[in-house]
């Protein structure tokens, strides 16, 4: 539990590593290496953690040294049901290893997922794919297991929504496979790109086409990379709407604009300034409240090019804070706006709607979801006791309670932020924040 003593504009600098959304990826693409691989500017959050732990089980020497992971896969060998498990629920990379575990030792044991609970997030789309390569999918109480009796073949396979996680599934699984797959309607996030530049370096053959195809033709074998990961855009754009809400202004060093262009319009239009400092090594974006009031607009979420749904919940705060009613579609989950009942105990005016406002109808309305929200702002927030749902909101919940009045009591911290935010204790003391943790006696 955090105490939040609100009311106070975060002022000053804060830096960000590499994205959770990468790291994570780049981690399980260095099992595929004959040599080890070198990651830097590795955050130091959870779900790092979780996949230091699932490569090491197997075999993977893994280090640690301030920001710069080495990871050495040339003893990888096949771990245990239970050692395996230990790490269920944690996390949704593990459904990733299928692929390179499939490659390096013939099959694989994955545990039940974890991840936030935002949405049903099936993994249908990566065990439809995986089963099309050539591999036998069994599942039982405890987990999946996988086996490729025949090898994996290349496949020609189109995603009925461009998924994240599917697309680095076929990706992952595809570069060492027989024969060449062709992947359609495919994501294409600045993470799947900087995935595609690390398997790349380690000497695959990747192209990636213009509407969402992409191109793998398999290779017998993959080195081991050395790569710096691409800063979190997330973490980026969760600062700069605290700064927001809280009226305040913070330089966020590592921040880049190529990765955030959409985010940026969004700023702008909601009124919000900032300025970029491309400089390659100290530069970042500075994001400020100009002092006049914000504005309120109509937004919807959707796969890269637009509106990242994890920028979501931090634009949404702000936008309790813009003079009139703005509209938020949420395109990508069905469940996103969970967050919203504390934000309302907070005074915000939020409704929920299950019809597609303000933007073009998505699958969720069909099926009466409610994944529209209309904030009328601007509303006095004043302090709660708040129970943190998952990782995103759950930084929204925290830029709620320092914009807001009064003291409120933020619980879950350590279970939900963690896991994608680093230090952000420290970060938010540097910028001015008053929080302290209860004392335990
Ligand atoms: N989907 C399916 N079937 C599948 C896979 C996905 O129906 O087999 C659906 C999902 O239910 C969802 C949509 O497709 O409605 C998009 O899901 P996607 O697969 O793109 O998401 P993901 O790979 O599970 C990653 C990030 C999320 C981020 C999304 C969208 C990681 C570890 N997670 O999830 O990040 O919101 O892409 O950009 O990379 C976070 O960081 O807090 C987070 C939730």
């Amino acid at each position: 539990m955090l105490i939040i003593h609100g009311g106070t504009p975060l002022e000053g600098e804060v830096t960000v590593r590499g994205a959770k959304n990468l790291v994570s990826k780049a981690m399980v693409a260095a099992l595929l290496g004959t040599s080890p691989s070198v990651l830097r500017s590795v955050p130091a959050i959870r779900d790092v953690e979780v996949v230091t732990g699932l490569l090491r089980v197997h075999g993977v020497d893994v280090e640690l040294d301030g920001d710069t992971l080495y990871m050495d896969p040339t003893s990888v060998e096949s771990a245990g049901v239970e050692e395996i498990n230990v790490h269920a629920g944690t996390s949704r990379i593990p459904i990733l290893l299928c692929g390179p575990l499939l490659h390096r030792l013939g099959r694989a044991f994955i545990p039940d997922l974890g991840g936030c609970n935002i949405g049903g997030r099936p993994i249908d789309f990566h065990l439809d794919a995986l089963r099309q390569f050539g591999a036998v999918v069994e599942k039982d109480a405890s987990g999946t297991h996988l086996s490729a009796p025949n090898g994996l073949h290349g496949i020609r396979y189109e995603l009925e929504y461009p998924s994240v996680g599917a697309t680095e599934q076929v990706l992952l699984t595809a570069v060492m496979a027989k024969g060449t797959t062709e992947l359609r309607n495919a994501a294409i996030e600045p993470e799947i790109v900087d995935l595609i530049c690390i398997l790349q370096k380690m000497g695959a053959i990747i192209k990636v086409h213009t509407n969402r195809v992409i191109e793998i033709v398999g290779v017998d074998e993959l080195k081991g990379y050395r790569h710096r990961a691409l800063p979190d855009r997330i973490e980026a754009a969760s600062w700069a709407s605290a700064a927001l809400a809280t009226e305040g202004s913070v330089f966020v060093r590592g921040a880049q604009q190529a990765d955030m262009m959409t985010f940026l319009n969004v700023f702008r239009s909601i009124g919000g300034a900032y300025e970029v400092d491309d400089d390659p090594v100290e530069g970042g974006i500075r994001f400020w409240h100009p002092g006049t009031p914000l504005k309120p607009v109509a937004l919807e979420t959707d796969v890269h090019p637009g509106l990242m749904t994890d920028w979501q919940q931090p634009i949404v705060v702000a936008l309790t804070q813009a003079d009139g009613l703005s509209i938020m579609h949420e395109t990508v989950y069905e469940n996103r706006f969970g967050y919203t009942s504390e934000l309302r105990r907070m005074g915000a005016n939020i409704e929920l709607y299950s019809d597609c406002l303000g933007g073009t109808p998505c699958r969720w309305g069909r099926r009466n979801y409610l994944h529209s929200a209309v904030i009328a702002g601007p509303s006095k927030l004043h302090a709660a006791d708040l129970q943190i749902p998952d990782l995103r909101a759950g930084f929204s919940h925290l830029i709620a309670a320092m914009a807001a009045e009064g003291t409120s009591r933020v619980y879950g911290v350590d279970r939900y932020i963690s896991r994608g935010y680093e230090n952000f204790e420290e970060k938010l003391l540097g910028l001015g924040a008053k929080i302290e943790r209860p004392v335990t006696k």
